[in-house]
């Protein structure tokens, strides 16, 4: 039964992760907030995707586009932290 437990457990957190968010962002300061806040409507890829052309004014405009514009339910607490970590680790 242990056995069962615990393999189930390695096949939900495998399943979580597959498809197409499967992409791993940098590892760094705020990682796990953007992971939580940004694929609720699409893929993880849209960071790597728009490191070449955002800078960090750029990323903070499309946060808070995300906010405004799509209607991304991110505490404005965690703002900063996020777009802290886009723009050292993906930032033009
Ligand atoms: C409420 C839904 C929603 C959330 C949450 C969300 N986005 Fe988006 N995002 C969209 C939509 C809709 C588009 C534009 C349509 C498309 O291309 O899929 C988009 C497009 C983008 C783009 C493409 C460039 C652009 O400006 O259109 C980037 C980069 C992006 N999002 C980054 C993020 C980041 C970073 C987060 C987390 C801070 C985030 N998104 C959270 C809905 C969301």
């Amino acid at each position: 039964m242990r056995t069962l437990a615990v393999l189930m457990l390695a096949l939900t957190a495998s399943t979580a992760h597959a498809g197409e968010d499967a992409i791993t962002l940098k590892d760094g300061p705020g990682r796990a907030l953007v992971e939580a806040n940004c694929v609720m409507c699409h893929s993880l890829d849209y960071v790597p995707m728009n490191s070449p052309i955002l800078d960090r004014q750029g990323w903070e405009r499309t946060v808070n586009k995300m906010i405004r514009v799509m209607g991304a339910p991110i505490p404005s607490g965690d703002v900063p932290a996020i777009v802290d970590y886009l723009a050292t680790q993906y930032g033009k």
